[in-house]
């Protein structure tokens, strides 16, 4: 009986063990192919087709009854959905995620993933998302100062309690995504904080961040700055060099006296908040963390915009302060979004776009997110706004991009996957892969195009994806393609076959030959605008 006993034991010992060790394993995560980092999720290279719900929208399951249906009709892989922290601990050290257990549920129903989001201290800057019990205990829970000592809605990353009573409820929060789904993995990434920055001055003025202000800048950050001193971004080493490089001193001896000294100084500290309550998350539940942030205009001062968030200028500071926060994110309610991302990806860092205005754009620009930054995703803000889910160019986007997630996943990380974003004003890109030369050109820039001579060009975009020496597929819209050859100058490329069609069960099946007018009598590749489509190109040389 004994022996029989322990023989049990031992088995179901093992059994729980692979278990955990399956379950462990699967966990969501972000793993390098090549030079891309990848999300992967049950084994797979999974690329976000994202959309954010309005902030208030999944505070009851009753509200979401008419949402999940539009976001099914766009072909949205994932919901990005605002955790409150005054809903889910409204009593000191109370939890209740009942609200979030059943919102897992029904993502599943509907075969979503879902992204939480934070809404801890912060959110847009300001402390709303805090539970009552910290909004009328200001003496245990203090809030930032102004610069003229005005006390802001907005609790202070200064504050030893702030901090430990932001912790706890997020390592609650993760303790109960453990529970619920260790095993489905409906809950992929989690965005801590939203949006943190410093309004309405460049710092906080309140007594213990005058404190740290006074105090030395860390040995920490000094150290990541020496030791990256060639990479640091250029607002940030010429921050630095403006007191010719000092190496011990107070913030302003280090950086200068003014806002930007001041901005530098909070970004650290809000960083380090962020951080230790990453951390600490994912000591129970190590899922994929990140950070998002509002971004900057030019020509506006720290503190008119939200200070010290996490924003280009200030990555180094960011990243210096600790690791458990895996990326940066942009927001855009801002246009230039070229210019934003290369800015987020200039240390080589993966880009997810977590909100962008559900404007006209946002099909073109989550394609090519995907395609040329390699990023794990996109996501409009306020995704359920839409009256007509079914005619959204988003959604057939989304299809798009879910048919080739497996090539553009294998692909991903080798020179092998591109994209394009075309609008009036930058009307054409050219892109090498492998030995040719692809001249990428807005449809409209064809002077027949019926689009041709409109004042708006809608944005054009394709994937491309080298898949041979001589073949590629591209998918997207509004784009029209010419080849040359990189080496053989004098010799011409032509197309020897040109199919458009679509992935089933991961074969290729042919739905038109493309010739004739279709390719311009094989001059060219194009997809029309307002098309979604997928084509497979051959090419050949010739004399
Ligand atoms: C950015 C924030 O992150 C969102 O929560 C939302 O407030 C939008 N701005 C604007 O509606």
């Amino acid at each position: 009986m004994k022996n029989t006993l322990g023989i049990f034991f031992c088995l179901s010992s093992l059994i729980l063990t692979s278990a955990l060790a399956f379950s462990q394993g699967s966990i969501p995560r972000l793993a390098f192919q090549g030079t891309a980092k990848q999300l992967i999720v049950g084994g797979n290279a999974f690329l976000i087709r994202g959309g954010e719900l309005g902030n208030s929208t999944a505070t009851t399951v009753e509200n979401m009854e008419p949402v999940w249906p539009k976001l099914k009709a766009m072909h949205l892989n994932t919901v990005l959905i605002p955790v409150f922290w005054e809903l889910v601990e409204a009593e000191e050290g109370v939890f209740d995620f009942s609200l979030y257990e059943a919102l897992i549920r029904e993502a599943r129903q509907w075969d979503l993933r879902i992204v939480f989001l934070w809404f801890g201290s912060w959110k847009n800057s300001m402390s709303s998302h805090a539970p009552a019990w910290v909004k009328t205990d200001q003496q245990k829970y203090p809030r930032v100062k102004d610069d003229a000592g005005k006390s802001q809605e907005i609790l202070s990353a200064f504050s030893e309690q702030v901090l430990a009573a932001d912790k706890r409820a997020f390592e609650q929060l993760m303790r109960f995504i453990r529970e619920v789904d260790s095993r489905e993995h409906t809950v992929i990434m989690v965005q801590v904080e939203n949006e943190i920055g410093m309004l309405p001055s460049a710092r906080d003025y309140q007594e213990l961040a005058e404190r740290a202000f006074r105090s030395p800048v860390p040995s920490q950050l000094i150290a990541y700055m020496q030791e990256n001193k060639n990479l640091l971004v250029p607002e940030f080493l010429q921050a630095w060099k403006s007191t010719g490089y000092q190496t011990a001193g107070r913030w302003e001896e280090i950086f200068g006296k003014g806002v930007h000294a001041d901005e530098i100084f909070m970004a650290w500290h809000y960083s380090k908040f962020a951080n230790a309550i990453a951390e600490a998350g994912k000591r129970i539940y190590p899922l994929p963390m990140f950070v998002n942030a509002a971004l900057n205009r030019e020509g506006r001062e720290p503190g008119d915009y939200p200070s010290a968030g996490p924003l280009p200028h200030l990555m180094d500071i960011w990243k210096a302060a600790g690791d458990a926060i895996d990326f940066l994110a942009p927001d855009f309610y801002n246009p230039d979004f070229k210019h934003w991302c290369d800015l987020y990806t200039q240390q080589g860092d993966v880009l997810f776009v977590p909100e962008h205005r559900f404007d006209n754009t946002v099909a073109a620009k989550a394609l090519y997110t995907i395609a040329h930054y390699e990023g794990l995703g996109f996501a409009p803000f306020s995704i359920e706004s839409t009256p007509q889910p079914e005619e959204e160019p988003l959604g057939k986007m989304y299809a798009l991009i879910r048919d080739l997630t497996p090539l553009i996943t294998a692909h991903q990380g080798q020179g092998r996957v591109e994209g394009v974003l075309l609008s009036k004003s930058i009307p054409q890109t050219i892109v090498r892969m492998g030995k040719y030369e692809l001249t990428c050109k807005n449809d409209y820039s064809l002077s027949w195009t019926p689009g041709a001579t409109t004042e708006h060009w809608p944005l054009g975009s394709v994937v491309i994806i080298q898949t041979g020496e001589d073949e590629f597929y591209i998918g997207g819209t509004g784009v029209v393609i010419t080849f040359k050859h990189r080496e053989h100058k004098n010799l011409n490329v032509g197309l020897l076959k040109v199919d458009e069609g679509s992935f089933e069960g991961g074969e290729w099946k042919i739905i038109r030959h493309l010739n004739g007018d279709q390719t311009h009598q094989g001059r060219h590749v194009s997809i029309p605008t307002n098309q979604f489509k997928i084509q497979r190109v051959e090419l050949y040389l010739y004399e």
